[in-house]
């Protein structure tokens, strides 16, 4: 999700009705703990502000992905909207927590591309002293599990820009299946970069769940 959905200039309270048609209601009114062996994936916090400022407005992070707040209160703006959106059924973001620490050093989000989630995308973003450690993988299985099996998702989408070497080598490494080039679709720094179309099916992760075992 290089276009992460949330925009400042945007975000005003509406109310929506949930739609009829999905799996799981429960994570519209709260989103479940979700715990692997290092990592835990849980609904953000205002207090998670500071560290996710902290974290996510490197340049090294936030070079390929929409620009994420500039400040500690535009991060707490944008932990609220996450909230909202999520009671109007249309969006979750978890904050990724590693061992015994509660702090919030990452995101997933995942948002629907048609009422009801058939289709969903999903994006991420992890701060730098934690690349290459596994918690990406981890979390990312957790939360392609949760978009599945509770969400009731049946295609999920990432996109990735084309330049953006970690974040397509993440994709590739857990399944994803690249389906196209999108051509000039991601407007960065003056330029319109062209990215890549990743697909995961529900039947796919299922199948990769029979071959390699439950994740945890
Ligand atoms: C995307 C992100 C969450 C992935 O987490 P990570 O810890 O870096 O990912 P991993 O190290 O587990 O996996 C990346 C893979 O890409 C590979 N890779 C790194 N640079 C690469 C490049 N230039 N070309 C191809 N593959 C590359 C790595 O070798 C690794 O594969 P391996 O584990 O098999 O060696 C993290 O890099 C991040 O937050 N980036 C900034 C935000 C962002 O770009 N989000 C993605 C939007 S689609």
């Amino acid at each position: 999700m290089e276009k992460m959905p949330y925009q400042s200039t945007l975000d005003v309270h509406f109310v929506q009705m949930p739609t009829a048609d999905v799996v799981s209601t429960d994570w519209r009114s709260g989103l479940p703990v979700l715990s692997g062996t290092m990592v835990t994936l849980r609904e953000l916090r205002a207090s998670d502000a500071q560290s996710l400022f902290t974290m996510l407005t490197t340049e090294e992070v936030s070079r390929f992905i929409s620009p994420p707040p500039t400040t500690v209160d535009g991060f707490e703006k944008f932990i609220a909207w996450t909230h909202r959106q999520r009671r109007a059924g249309t969006y979750v973001c978890f904050a990724v927590t590693v061992g015994s620490t509660d702090t919030a050093i990452g995101i997933f989000q995942l948002r629907e591309l048609e009422p009801g989630f058939g289709t969903a995308e999903w994006g991420f973003a992890i701060g730098s002293a934690y690349w290459g450690t596994g918690v990406f993988q981890e979390g990312a299985e957790l939360m392609v599990t949760f978009a599945f099996d509770s969400v009731g998702v049946h295609r999920l989408e990432a996109r990735a820009a084309v330049r953006n070497g970690r974040g397509n080598g993440a994709l590739r490494k857990i399944g994803a299946i690249q389906e196209g080039l999108l051509r000039k679709s991601f407007y960065k720094n003056g330029e319109y970069l062209d990215q890549t179309l990743w697909t995961i099916l529900d039947e796919d992760w299922k199948a990769k769940a029979v071959w390699e075992g439950p994740v945890h």
